[in-house]
């Protein structure tokens, strides 16, 4: 279960603090799938991160099964961030110079433990679609195929939470819908939490659970 009681987000600027954020709460369950829309700089990505820990919050709480990561040290905070959060970034973030099937293998490199993971990275490439492309780079893939690597290396550790950040944002529409159900499917076999950023009224339509970010609040 993700909690988000009281969240507050303020940038620190030269001009004093900037607030982002005000007062967030929400609660979503194992399995539950979420769209968070809202205007361009209302605090969308800024949220994400907080939320997969890559940044943190001013005020407020967040936990994840029980857990608060910002209260964890700095190993056990790296390993919550590899093996507990899946993210796929606003533009991909896919490393340039590694193929396809050593982008979705990086997050299993940080972890001691992976299993079969190289099996696992196949299965999931396989999944979505691109089971021909393994040792293609990054420059050698479409837009929606980059999208599609990114989602593989989100899940390859099978996270409790996956945060994505307008993943069809580039996308035309029938690529964007090819990703969107890829996404969806996934998450509901692996029972992940999910939160979409999306700009997309239609992607949202897609989720049982809708919130949008305006003036600094959730609604
Ligand atoms: N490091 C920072 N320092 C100061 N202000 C920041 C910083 N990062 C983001 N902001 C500001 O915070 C606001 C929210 O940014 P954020 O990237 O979360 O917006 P967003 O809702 O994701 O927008 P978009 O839809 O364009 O991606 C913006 O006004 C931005 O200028
Ligand atoms: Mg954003």
């Amino acid at each position: 279960m993700l909690e988000v009681n009281h969240l507050s987000k303020d940038y620190l600027t030269p001009q004093g603090p900037l607030r982002i954020l005000s007062d967030i709460s929400l609660a979503l369950s194992r399995g539950q799938a979420a769209a968070v829309m809202g205007p361009s700089g209302s605090g969308k990505s800024t949220l994400l991160h907080i939320l997969g820990a890559l940044d943190f919050p001013t005020a407020g709480t967040v936990t994840l099964d029980g857990r608060n990561p910002f209260q964890l040290r700095e190993r056990e905070l790296a390993a919550f961030r590899n093996k507990d959060v899946g993210f796929v970034f606003q533009g991909h973030c896919l490393l340039p110079q590694c193929s396809v099937i050593e982008n979705v293998l990086t997050p299993t490199l940080v972890a001691k433990r992976n299993g079969d993971a190289a099996a696992r990275a196949r299965s999931l490439l396989e999944q979505v679609g691109l089971a021909e492309r393994l040792h293609h780079r990054p420059a050698e893939l479409s837009g929606g195929e980059k999208q599609r690597v990114a989602l593989a290396r989100a899940m390859v550790m099978k996270p409790l939470l996956l945060l994505c950040d307008e993943p069809t944002g580039n996308l035309d529409r029938d690529s964007a819908e090819v990703v969107a159900s890829l996404l969806l499917e996934l998450h509901r076999k692996q029972e992940t939490i999910l939160i979409v950023v999306t700009h997309s009224a239609e992607l949202a339509a897609r989720f049982p659970v809708r919130f949008n970010l305006v003036g600094r609040r959730l609604e």
